[in-house]
């Protein structure tokens, strides 16, 4: 049975305590089901599902639970959250929300359902990706023994958006963040830099912080298409920065460990693609292709190349992602 068709009632889960603070549940204003909604148990749960995958372009997914119970994780604002979801819980996830499921028993089902929100427009900055960064508590830190303070003082399930008046290089503080500190850099200028961090409530892995790159790229992109020169700005030093960390950290290692180059090459020119695409995003065709390229990119990797990444990568992951997050980004520069 289709449950929305029947507009049930809707009994939603109790919040954990981080989720209480620091997420906005959202739901679409006025979602339309598109096509049917897809019943899962342990017997045919897709791998897809238990990989980083999100909502693309104004898409909604909602996941009903209509059988035992599941645990479920999603990289929401403020790093990655465990959920566990109970019998007749259901739960939306808002486009560019990355998800996956990570535990279910033999007796757990739910069904999973796809929505447009007629409300949004398919260039339309997305709700969830500009509240990662417009919604974080700004602050400033002076030098490098604020910024400590400032990290170890950061609750679990919180993100700020760091202004910091001394240069990047005299920062070597993620060494000990023990990969539950999400660390994003945005912009950079001589004698000063910002960053977007958040404290997760455990450790992430390489697939996890990428995945949630693409979010911060999307966010940016959010607050560009709005008109933000800031944000624009920030645009173009994250997507480049995530670009190097993929062509100079990722692949490299991947295709040394045997990983497949014709996926690669693939990739490479769609990352020469959105080079020129961004470089025009003043015009509607390639502000367009853009749009259309990134959410495409941004999902492959995630449900398909990351995983396989990992599992060729191996033990050299943990270092792959140390050396991801300390890859800062280049001088900023607000307009091309
Ligand atoms: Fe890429
Ligand atoms: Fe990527």
């Amino acid at each position: 049975m289709n449950p929305s068709a029947d507009h049930p009632r809707v009994s939603t889960p109790s919040p954990s305590p981080t989720d209480a603070v620091t997420e906005r549940r959202a739901e679409p204003e006025q979602p339309r089901l598109l096509g049917r909604s897809r019943a899962y148990t342990l017997a045919n749960l897709p791998e897809r599902l238990c990989q980083w995958h999100a909502p693309r372009i104004n898409r909604w997914e909602r996941l009903w639970v209509t059988g035992g119970a599941l645990a479920i994780e999603y990289l929401g604002a403020s790093g990655t959250t465990n959920v566990e979801l109970a019998l007749q819980d259901n739960r939306w996830f808002a486009p560019g929300t990355r998800w996956r499921v990570v535990r279910m028993g033999p007796d757990s089902a739910f069904e999973l359902e796809v929505h447009a929100d007629i409300k949004g427009q398919a260039e339309a900055p997305q709700h969830l990706r500009s509240d990662l960064l417009e919604e974080a508590i700004a602050v400033s830190v002076a030098d490098a023994g604020a910024l400590a303070a400032l990290l170890d003082a950061l609750p679990v399930g919180e993100r700020r958006l760091v202004h910091a008046g001394f240069a990047l290089g005299a920062w070597s503080g993620l060494a000990t963040s023990a990969h539950t500190l999400f660390w994003h850099p945005l912009a950079a200028a001589p004698g000063s830099f910002t960053v977007l961090v958040a404290r997760s409530d455990q450790p992430f892995d390489l697939p996890a912080y990428l995945g949630r790159d693409h979010a911060v790229i999307e966010a940016a992109l959010g607050g560009a298409l709005a008109g933000d020169v800031t944000s624009d700005g920030w645009l173009r030093a994250t997507l480049e920065r995530h670009l190097r960390i993929e062509e100079e950290l990722v692949f490299p290692a991947y295709l040394a460990a045997g990983g497949r180059e014709a996926w690669i090459k693939g990739l490479l020119k769609e990352h020469t693609y959105l080079r020129q695409y961004l470089g025009e995003l003043d015009q509607p065709r390639s502000r367009r292709r853009f749009l259309r390229l990134l959410d495409g990119h941004d999902e492959k990797e995630e449900r398909v190349i990351y995983p396989d990444v990992l599992a060729h990568v191996d033990t050299r992951a943990e270092a792959l992602l140390d050396a991801a997050m300390a890859l800062p980004v280049r001088g900023a520069k607000c307009m091309p």
